[in-house]
C-alpha cells in the first residue's frame, strides 16, 4: 500500500526550545508535526499488521495506486481537498475527522481528513483501529467529532502509582521512582532526565494520542511548587515539545500559596498579600504565567487542589473557593488559560456528613446574582473538577450531586484510571462499565422552573449539551508510569484505552470498547475475544461485591488494597466505621430523611427514591440507610444472607476468571499469560481475603450464623 501525505505545513511551529534530544540508543523518534506522526503511524501500523512494506508518498498528483491512503488537510493536500466537500469537515471541528472511500480513475483510495492537523492524526488511528480489530475498510464514510473538548489526564507523579517498573509497581529499579517523566537531576536519572526524551515519553504520548487525550496534567494535586520553577520549566518546555505533534497540552498542579515559596526569590509575596482580589497576588501569578507561556505558548493552566487534606486555600485567609479559583483565573485569562479547580473537600466544620460537605461549599456560590446581571460567580475560565462520585473513588458510589446542580459553572468530571481503590496493580478490573454507569446515569436535572431537562444524564452535563455550556472538559487520574507495559497490570492499559474513548465519546457501549482493546492487544480469534471480554465486564461488579458490595463505603486498610472494616485511624471520616456504621440493628450509613439527608442533595425524583429504602437500588442500599440485617431483599433472602452471598459470588467470579485465562494459553504468548495468570492467582486469594475479614467481622455484629449457601468461607 501507498501512504501519501502532501505538503507538511513548514510555517506551523511545533518546537519551542532549541535542542530537544531523545536518550542515547532510542527506538522511538522525534515527529516534527502531527501529519509527519500520522505519516509514521500508517507506516508503521500498516506495513506491520497487513506485514509488507509500505510506501511513503509526498504528492497525489499523477497516478494514485489502488489501495492508497491519503492523509491530511485541505490546505495540506489537494487530494482531501478534491475529495472530501468542505461542508462535510466544516461539522466535525477542529479535531474531528472524516474517513472515506473513494475512486480516482481506476483506483480505490481512502481519504483520512481533518481540519487540522491533529484531526488527521485522531483520523489516522481510528483508521489503523478498524484494521486492527479486522473490521471491513472498503466502503468507509466515517465522521467523528469528540463531545468533549478537553479530555484530560492527571498525572500524580508521586502518589497512587501503580505502574513503576520493580515488583510493588511503585517504582525503584535503576534508582527511579516509578514516574512516567523524569525530572529529576541525581541519581541514576542523571543524564537521562528532562529536557531528554525518553522513549516511553514517545510510546505514552502515541498511545494517547490514540484514542483523543489532548491535555495532561503532569503532577500530583498534591502540589510541589518545584514545577513552578525556572529549572523545571525549561523541562517542562521540553517535554510539551515532544508531545505537541500528538496534540497533547501541558497544565501543572499548583499550591495556592505558591508566591510565598522562596525558591521563586525575589519575586515573593507575604501570607498577608495572599488575597485573591489583590492586585499584588494577581499580578504575581500573571508573570508566573507569562514565564511559562514564554517557553510553552500553549500552556492550559493550572489544577489546584486548595483546602482539602491540608492543602492550603482561600479559606486560610477569610475568602471561600470561588474568590480563590476566580482570583487566579483572572491573572492568567488574558493569556488565554484556564484553571481546573478541585471540589475534593470535606472540611469537618461543614457538616456530620463527609458527602454533603462539597456541595454546600459551591452550590451556594452557582446560585448568587451578579452585578451583571447573570447568576453564578464562578469565572468562564474556571473549571470546578468533581470527582465522579461524592467520597473517593470507590468501586461503586452515585454520581456526585453537583452534577446538574451547578448550572451556572463550567464542571469537569473527575474519574481515577490508575486503580487506587480498585485492586491496583494486582487485581484485574476494567473500570469502564463503572464509568459507563456514572456518565449515563440520570440526574433528573430540572430547569429553573422546575421543568425536566430533556438532556439531563451525567454525560450531558458534562458535554455541555444539559446546560449549554461551551467549555468542557473530563478528566482521568492516570495510570502511566516507567514500567515496560506503562500501566503495571496489562489489563490496566484497558482502562487508560477506555477512558480516552469514553471522554471521545460518553456514549459508547464500554462493551465495545472491550472488544477494540481486546482485538487490538491480544487477539482477533473469537473464542479468545469473547472470554476475555467476558471476564472484563463482569470484573468490576465481582471487585464491588468482594470488596464493598450492596452500596457500603471505603473499608480499606491505609494502603487502599486491602480490607479493614475496623477503626484504625483517629481522623473518623477516613475511618471504614464512619462508613459501615456497624451494630447490632444493621449496616451502612442512613443518608435518608431519618439521617443525614445526602439524598436531598440529588434532585427529587432521585431524592425520594435514594431516599426510602424500599425504593433505592439495592447496589447502593448501605450508601442511603442503615439496613437491618433481616431486611428483606429482592431475592428473597434476609439482607445479612445477601450480603454473604454477594461477598462469595464476587470471588467466585475472581476463581472463574483465573480458570478462564487458564484456558487461553494456547492462544496467548508466554510472556504476558504468564505475568496475567501470576496476577490473577494473587488476585485471587487477596479477593478471598476480603471476603473472610469482612463477613468475620459484619458477624460479630449481626449476630447471625454464615447461610449455608453462602458457600464456603475458608
Ligand atoms: C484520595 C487519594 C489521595 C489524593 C486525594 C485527592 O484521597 O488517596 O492520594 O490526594 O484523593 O484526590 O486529592
Amino acid at each position: 500500500s501507498t501512504v501519501i501525505v502532501e505538503n507538511v505545513d513548514e510555517n506551523k511551529v511545533y518546537r519551542h526550545t532549541a535542542d530537544l534530544s531523545m536518550e542515547p540508543g532510542s527506538t522511538e523518534k522525534l515527529v516534527e508535526s502531527s501529519l509527519e506522526a500520522a505519516r509514521d503511524e500508517l507506516e508503521r501500523g500498516l506495513g506491520t499488521l497487513l506485514d509488507q512494506p509500505v510506501t511513503v508518498r509526498a504528492t497525489s498528483g499523477g497516478d494514485i495506486p489502488d489501495g492508497s491512503v491519503i492523509v491530511g488537510t485541505p490546505d495540506s493536500s489537494p487530494a482531501v481537498a478534491q475529495f472530501v466537500p468542505a461542508g462535510d469537515l466544516a461539522s466535525v471541528g477542529d479535531e474531528g475527522y472524516v474517513v472515506r472511500s473513494v475512486s480516482k480513475g481506476r483506483s480505490n483510495v481512502t481519504v483520512i481528513a481533518g481540519n487540522t492537523e491533529l484531526g488527521a492524526l485522531y483520523g489516522t488511528f481510528a483508521f489503523l483501529r478498524l484494521i486492527q480489530t479486522q473490521r471491513p475498510v472498503q466502503n468507509l464514510n466515517i465522521s467523528e467529532s469528540p463531545k468533549i473538548k478537553r479530555r484530560v489526564l492527571n498525572n500524580w507523579d508521586t502518589e497512587r502509582l501503580y505502574a513503576g517498573n520493580n515488583a510493588t509497581g511503585t517504582g525503584g529499579l535503576n534508582g527511579e521512582n516509578g514516574q512516567i517523566f523524569d525530572f529529576a537531576a541525581t541519581g541514576a536519572s542523571a543524564g537521562r532526565n528532562l529536557p531528554v526524551i525518553l522513549d516511553r515519553y514517545i510510546v505514552a504520548a502515541r498511545a494517547m494520542a490514540s484514542v483523543g487525550v489532548n491535555g495532561i496534567t503532569i503532577n500530583n494535586v498534591n502540589a510541589d511548587n518545584a514545577y513552578l520553577t525556572t529549572r523545571n520549566i525549561a523541562q517542562e518546555a521540553a517535554l510539551a515539545d515532544a508531545l505537541r505533534p500528538y496534540g497533547i497540552k501541558l497544565a501543572v498542579s499548583i499550591r495556592y500559596t505558591a508566591p510565598t515559596d522562596s525558591r521563586f526569590a525575589p519575586d515573593t509575596l507575604t501570607n498577608s498579600q495572599l488575597d485573591p482580589y489583590s492586585p499584588a497576588f494577581r499580578g504575581w501569578w500573571t508573570r508566573k504565567a507569562q514565564q511559562i507561556q514564554a517557553s510553552i505558548p500553549d500552556f492550559m493552566g493550572f489544577t489546584v487542589k486548595a483546602n482539602s487534606e491540608g492543602q492550603p486555600g482561600p479559606q486560610d485567609f477569610g475568602y471561600d473557593h470561588g474568590d480563590g479559583a476566580n482570583g487566579i483565573a483572572a491573572a492568567v485569562a488574558p493569556l488565554g488559560m484556564t484553571i481546573f479547580w478541585r471540589t475534593f473537600v470535606y472540611n469537618a466544620e461543614v457538616d456530620n456528613d463527609r458527602l454533603k460537605r462539597a456541595y454546600l461549599e459551591f452550590g451556594y456560590i452557582d446560585d448568587e446574582p451578579q452585578p451583571d446581571g447573570t447568576t453564578g460567580r464562578i469565572a468562564d475560565n474556571v473549571f470546578l473538577q468533581t470527582k465522579n462520585g461524592p467520597l473517593d473513588f470507590q468501586a461503586r458510589e452515585p454520581f456526585h450531586p453537583m452534577f446538574g446542580r451547578m448550572e451556572n459553572t463550567n464542571q469537569a468530571i473527575e474519574l481515577q484510571i490508575t486503580q487506587e481503590y480498585t485492586g491496583q496493580n494486582k487485581m484485574l478490573t476494567y473500570l469502564a462499565p463503572m464509568w459507563e454507569e456514572v456518565l449515563k446515569s440520570d440526574t433528573y436535572a430540572t430547569d429553573t422552573d422546575g421543568k425536566l431537562l430533556k438532556n439531563r444524564l451525567v454525560g450531558n452535563i458534562v458535554d455541555g449539551t444539559a446546560q449549554h455550556h461551551p467549555d468542557t472538559a473530563i478528566v482521568g487520574v492516570a495510570n502511566l508510569g516507567n514500567a515496560e507495559n506503562l500501566t503495571g497490570h496489562h489489563f490496566s492499559q484497558a482502562n487508560l484505552f477506555a477512558f480516552g474513548r469514553q471522554a471521545w465519546d460518553w456514549t459508547l457501549k464500554s462493551e465495545d470498547i472491550a472488544k477494540d482493546w481486546t482485538r487490538m492487544t491480544w487477539s482477533n480469534d473469537g473464542h479468545v475475544v469473547s472470554t476475555i471480554v467476558k471476564m472484563m465486564m463482569g470484573s468490576r461488579e465481582a471487585l464491588v461485591s468482594y470488596q464493598t458490595p450492596l452500596g457500603i463505603g471505603h473499608q480499606f486498610t491505609g494502603n487502599h488494597y486491602g480490607p479493614n472494616p475496623a477503626e484504625w485511624t483517629t481522623r473518623d471520616d477516613w475511618s471504614p466505621v464512619y462508613y459501615n456504621k456497624a451494630d447490632s440493628a444493621g449496616l451502612g450509613f442512613d443518608r435518608s430523611p431519618t439521617g443525614s439527608n445526602l439524598a436531598a442533595q440529588y434532585f427529587p425524583t432521585l431524592e425520594r427514591q435514594y431516599g426510602n429504602i424500599d425504593t433505592v437500588p439495592e447496589n447502593l442500599m448501605m450508601w442511603f440507610h442503615h439496613v437491618p440485617w433481616d431486611h428483606t431483599m429482592k431475592s428473597g433472602r434476609t439482607f445479612w444472607d445477601e450480603l454473604v452471598y454477594r461477598y462469595q459470588m464476587g470471588v467466585q467470579y475472581v476463581t472463574w476468571m483465573r480458570e478462564a485465562w487458564d484456558s487461553l494459553q494456547p492462544h496467548i504468548d508466554a510472556r504476558r499469560f504468564g505475568e496475567v495468570r501470576a496476577k490473577l492467582a494473587t488476585h485471587e486469594v487477596d479477593a478471598g481475603t476480603w471476603r473472610d475479614t469482612s463477613v468475620n467481622y459484619w458477624k460479630e455484629f449481626s449476630g447471625r450464623d454464615i447461610p449455608v449457601d453462602g458457600g464456603p468461607l475458608s
